[in-house]
């Protein structure tokens, strides 16, 4: 299955809990073959996904080694000559942590100069990106940092759908609209929101009237198992078959998108 899926909203909404979640249920649905990226500087997706905290996680913006030997240039330097198109397809399979049937992506921050950075690093994520999004015949979920900006413009034709996580207060929802501009503006199709944190009908109420002009893909309740497995620093739901119906009809959603 080929499918391709960005989560983005406002900070704090869900995205990272909701990301690794999904991508362990599609995973075992599809028996494995899902990538989940780590697009967030701040990164956590491992931990959601039980990955063990003391596992040392190298961002591929910081292997330094193989962006020069894959780019031709130093990471950290400007200018001169480099590949801007570096060899990148064995990189989900060598550097990547797989638990479940996910393989874990971190990408990593590049400093930016002035003016937008077309150096080695970005220049090497940016490749892999694209590698990912239009040429892997797999589940890849992408954790976004707030926006979508990771997302070059080539690439965005074949992303199947944005999600935006949403909660009940209207900042959140206020951040949508905006995200969902961002979204359209790269040429994302499919604009889809998910609802979190929801405490009832009326919260669901009250989304569905204040986004009207978005499709809804579903609800996800307030959950206690995710609050306390986030107290414990344990992954939520560690026996996947346990996730609550309202996240197992999302993932059927979200199936259903790679054949539309
Ligand atoms: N359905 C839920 N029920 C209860 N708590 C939740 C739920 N979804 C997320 N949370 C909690 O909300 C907090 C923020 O979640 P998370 O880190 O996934 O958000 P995020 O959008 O990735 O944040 P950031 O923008 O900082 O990356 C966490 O403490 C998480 O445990
Ligand atoms: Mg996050």
């Amino acid at each position: 299955m080929s499918l391709k899926i960005a989560l983005g909203g406002k900070g704090g909404v869900g995205k990272t809990t909701l990301s690794a979640l999904i991508a362990r249920v599609l995973a075992k649905k599809n028996s494995g073959n899902v990538i989940a990226i780590d697009a967030d500087p701040v990164t956590n997706l491992a931990a959601g996904l039980g990955i063990p905290e003391e596992t040392k996680i190298t961002p591929i913006s910081e292997l330094s080694s193989l962006i020069e030997e894959r780019t031709g240039a130093k990471p950290g330097t400007m200018g001169g000559f480099f590949s801007i198109n570096p060899k990148v397809d064995d990189i989900p399979e060598r550097f990547s942590y797989e638990k479940d049937g996910v393989k874990l992506l971190v990408m990593g921050t590049v400093q930016k100069g002035g003016g937008g950075c077309i150096c080695p690093e970005s220049t090497m994520l940016k490749a892999l990106m694209t590698h990912l999004v239009l040429y892997r015949d797999e589940i890849v979920l992408m954790d976004m940092e707030a926006g979508v900006e990771h997302l070059g413009r080539a690439t965005t034709g074949s992303v199947d759908a944005l999600l935006v996580v949403v909660n009940p207060g209207f900042r959140s929802q206020a951040a949508a609209h905006h995200i969902k501009k961002l979204g359209e503006d790269v040429g994302i199709s499919k604009i889809l929101v998910v609802g979190n944190r929801t405490k009832g009908p009326e919260d669901e109420k009250l989304i569905r009237e204040n986004l009207k002009d978005f499709e809804i893909l579903g609800f996800i309740p307030e959950l206690d198992e995710v609050v306390s497995s986030d107290r414990l620093g344990t992954r939520p739901f560690d026996n996947i078959d346990e996730v609550p119906q309202s996240i197992i009809e999302i993932c059927d959603n979200i199936i259903k998108l790679s054949n539309s």
